[in-house]
């Protein structure tokens, strides 16, 4: 027969867990998601069950399963290694008429735990007919699929019940889009309408429905100030006439992204929106060329500058004599035209000249790629090699451990 699916709501319900292994601490961490009041009984666990009990998610038993143990239970799951255990745990459930899945025999199951996965509001299974014969990677490959298809726009859940309204605010990270988050992209999917920046991974805007309306933010032609009024304008107008927008732009709304302006003008004229985090440049950039911005032993800190205005403008705010007597990496953003004026400052409140310094242009895209040079020839290897924004700027010793890496890198074959 095939297995009836079913959506079990767990909320203050008590289900029991018999064995602490490898099985239960997946179990588990999905079973208190649905909220469910976990007693664990094993004479030992996993350390993730054991963090989970020692912050009062989980109750444990730390003994053998003992008769008695499955009363009152909703749902029990035997997933000890030991075959007779799991045995007498399913009896116990069965006598007592309660749904039990047993780790170590699918056939001697009531239940069995489907591949399960979320798209947004949507929550996917996938059950095998026959687990014993299935392969379970195969309905692992369904669900990831399913889940993929959801997150990518290319099944649409769009038309489903309750279309969604407002703006969303959406990191996509350095480039790459790969490193968009999941909801990031799960809103994209969902969007009638997108504005996207310059440095947004634009090659998301692909997957999109031909319905769609993709508007390039970095093509309003009213210069730069005028121009964030006249994205907020559209953001509100947009929403204002019922659709969901999607605001796509490059790293983290909130880094040097103008983010909370837009939100502020959609809340100043009464529309809902949402701001999901994105993968800062600052610190996604680095990390894709191998720098780490902190290191055991090298450093403690970092400090993210903006320099879109050069140091001595009127209009900058930073502290460069501070940053220059300090040891800490320096993370620059909108410094390639300036990185000679910002050189020069640093030199002058006391950092060495030979303080390593990587420029790493179009990170986590396929045309990155990395100048490393000091304080005090980084301006002309900057010019020789003709770099180009975007670029992130990382100043300080952290760029030798990325040497190291990469030189270690060499050795080893994926
Ligand atoms: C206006 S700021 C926006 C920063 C963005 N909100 C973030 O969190 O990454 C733009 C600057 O970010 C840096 N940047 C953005 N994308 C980059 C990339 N793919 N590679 C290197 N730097 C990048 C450059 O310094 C660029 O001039």
């Amino acid at each position: 027969m095939d297995p009836y699916l079913l959506g079990l709501r767990l909320e203050g319900r008590r289900v029991v867990v018999v064995g602490g292994g490898a099985v239960a601490s997946r179990r588990v961490p999905a079973l208190l998601d649905a909220g469910a009041d976990v007693l664990l009984v094993s004479p030992k666990v996993a350390a993730s069950l054991e963090d989970l009990a020692a912050a009062g998610r989980i109750r444990w038993e730390a003994r053998g399963y003992r008769a008695g143990d499955c009363a009152g239970a909703w749902l029990v799951c035997a997933c000890t290694d030991d075959h007779e255990v799991n045995a007498a745990v399913a009896a116990a459930a069965e006598a007592q008429r309660t749904w039990y899945v047993r780790a170590d025999d699918a056939e001697a199951s009531a239940a069995w735990t489907p591949a399960s996965g979320r798209a947004g509001d949507v929550r996917v299974g996938v059950l095998s007919t026959d687990p014993k014969q299935g392969d379970p990677r195969h309905s692992a490959a369904i669900r990831d699929a399913v889940v993929a298809g959801l997150q990518s726009g290319q099944l649409s859940a769009r038309h489903g019940r309750g279309h969604r309204g407002g703006v969303a605010i959406i990191g996509g990270g350095p480039g790459d889009p790969g490193l968009i988050t999941v909801r990031g992209r799960q809103l994209l999917a969902e969007a009638d309408v997108v504005l996207t920046d310059r440095l947004a991974p634009r090659s998301l805007l692909d997957e999109l429905r031909d319905d769609v309306e993709i508007i390039d933010a970095g093509k309003i032609p009213y210069g730069r100030a005028m121009a964030q009024e006249h994205i907020n304008a559209a953001l509100v107008r947009h929403a204002q006439a019922g659709r969901f927008v999607a605001r796509l732009k490059g790293g983290d709304p909130f880094v040097f992204g103008r983010g909370a302006e837009e939100v502020l003008a959609c809340l100043r004229a009464g529309v809902p929106v949402t701001v999901v985090p994105g993968v800062t440049s600052a610190v996604g950039v680095p990390a894709s060329a191998w720098v780490p911005l902190t290191h055991r032993g090298v450093t403690q800190e970092f400090h993210v500058v903006s320099v879109h205005v050069a140091p001595g403008d009127k209009r900058s705010t930073v502290n460069w004599e501070l940053l220059g007597g300090s040891s800490g990496t320096l993370v620059l953003l909108m410094a390639v035209e300036r990185i000679g004026a910002v050189a020069d400052e640093l030199l002058r409140y006391g950092r060495s000249p030979d303080t390593p310094v990587s420029v790493i242009a179009d990170g986590t895209l396929p045309t990155q790629r990395t100048i490393n040079s000091t304080l005090e020839h980084v301006e002309s290897r900057v010019a020789e090699e003709g770099v180009r924004p975007p670029a992130t700027v990382v100043v300080g010793d952290v760029v030798s451990i990325a040497a190291e890496i990469t030189e270690l890198m060499r050795h080893v074959t994926a």
